[in-house]
């Protein structure tokens, strides 16, 4: 028998309710959704729709059907359509008469919102913290190897060698900037929509700010339409959590590049690569790949949530319960991909000899060659020139830079920023990777690092 059973004269056929059914992926909800239905009880009692007796009675339930399910001992039956009638339904058993009046003044569809909107705040705050998890390792990789330094690459040529450490914090800032955007998120979907009813509230005496007080919601929502068809507050999550997968998709990419025999910059620990079912030697970055791989499926469920919301009239449709598994499953592959490429960027051994040895590529040193005419009072453009003229030199002649800047008497000052380190060090503006400005920007960085943790 279904909730709506008086209304109907014939059950549901199989394949609708194959079709209809949510508890199979719902399921997970059910804390949020007690949690819910728990302040929704009390509300009815503010509002004298429930003897206090009959409270303490349903709130003793719903404890109860809490614990079946942390214990996973809560037995679905075959009526049990999603989390919600599941609840409701073992409710009715458990506690009798007042089980019927749980759902007083109450519709799925501002339930729903409700649950989803409590599992989602939960989910960007885990997620938050699992990335700034990364970042601080990100910043720890850079301590612990505080002079390596390597090229820095535009359009994956050489451009300039930058510290490990500069390399590493240009991730951080960006996983900074997801986590706030995440919190950004929280903060807009902390409205509760509970109250709203079906669509359009009800006669009934109720207090949804009492209710929204009790879930820690910041406000009740304005318009009862909105708060139980819009899922604007998941397509933000998705997409929030889509840039952050984006990011450590290209942080995974570098990995890959950096652990090839042909970059050799990097190891990962053996804990955190794979071998071959065929190839004996090989050792593979698949942390990375798949940190690479899991964007392109978080991107989809953005995608499939936008095209599930365009075109949906006002107000609740059936529709909006295909936001769910998108939702359940960017949540689990972004933490799973945080926590594993946490883990493989504590496992990195950085070879900081190769890379020097890349970054020490004599042409790299062209460009602080233009500077310093530059310094001497020639205009850039012809600076640039006189350098480029001497990197055609060199590459023709087949010689090393340092030899032809050296066959020229009016370089003789140049001859330093051939020495071990000397660009890097010579480096000096606000946000580079010289000496002064990386304890700059370090500080700069744990500042943004403590004010985001203060907001977890
Ligand atoms: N399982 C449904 C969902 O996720 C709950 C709301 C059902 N409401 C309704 N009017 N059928 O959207």
């Amino acid at each position: 028998m279904t909730l709506w059973s008086g209304r109907f004269s014939a059950a549901m056929d199989e394949t609708l309710w194959n079709l209809s059914e949510s508890y199979s992926f719902d399921r997970v909800l059910y804390a949020h959704d007690i949690e819910g239905s728990m302040a929704h009880v009390r509300g009815l009692e503010a509002a004298g729709l429930l003897s206090s007796e009959e409270c303490v009675t349903l709130l003793d339930t719903l404890e109860t059907i809490k614990g079946e399910f942390d214990a996973d001992t809560f037995e679905r039956r075959d009526s049990d359509e999603d989390i919600h009638m599941a609840i409701e339904r073992r409710a009715t058993e458990l506690a009798g008469a007042v089980g019927a009046k749980i759902h007083t003044s109450r519709s799925r569809n501002d339930q729903v919102a409700t649950t989803l909107r409590l599992f989602t705040r939960d989910a960007l705050s885990e997620i938050a913290r699992h990335a700034l998890a990364l970042v601080d390792t990100l910043v720890a990789v850079g301590e612990k190897n505080a002079e390596a330094y390597l090229p820095g690459y535009t359009h994956l040529q050489r451009a300039q060698p930058v510290l490990l450490s500069h390399h590493l914090q240009a991730h951080a800032w960006s996983l900074l900037r997801d986590v706030d955007r995440i919190f950004d998120a929280r903060r807009r979907l902390n409205v509760s929509p509970l109250g709203a009813g079906a669509l359009a509230g009800t006669s009934l005496p109720i207090l949804p700010e009492v209710t929204a007080a009790l879930l820690g919601f910041d406000e009740t929502f304005a318009n009862s339409m909105d708060a139980v068809s819009d899922r604007d507050f998941v397509a933000e999550s998705l997409f929030d959590i889509a840039l952050l997968g984006i990011h450590m998709s290209r942080m995974g990419e570098e990995l890959v590049l950096w652990t090839t025999s042909e970059f050799n910059f990097a190891t990962l620990g053996d804990d955190f690569t794979t071998g071959s079912s065929m190839l004996p030697h090989k050792k593979n970055s698949d942390v990375a790949e798949l940190a690479r791989g899991k964007s392109g499926r978080l991107v989809g469920n953005l995608t499939s949530l936008l095209v599930t919301l365009k075109g949906l009239p006002l107000s609740y449709n059936r529709d909006l319960q295909e936001d769910k598994e998108p939702l359940f499953d960017s949540v689990k592959q972004v933490l799973l991909v945080l926590a594993a490429m946490n883990g493989a960027y504590q496992s990195m051994t950085f070879r900081v000899d190769v890379a020097a040895a890349a970054a020490d590529d004599q042409l790299l040193v062209a460009i602080d060659i233009a500077e310093r005419l530059v310094a001497d009072g020639m205009p850039f453009r012809q600076a640039h020139e006189v350098a480029g003229g001497l990197v055609g030199r060199a590459v023709r002649e087949n010689k090393s830079l340092a030899d032809v800047v050296a066959e020229e008497p009016t370089l003789a000052h140049c001859g330093d920023l051939f020495e071990r380190g000397a660009a890097l060090a010579n480096r000096r503006s606000p946000g580079s990777s010289g000496p002064s400005a990386s304890a700059v920007q370090s500080a700069r960085l744990q500042e943004r690092i403590a004010a985001l943790t203060a907001r977890l």
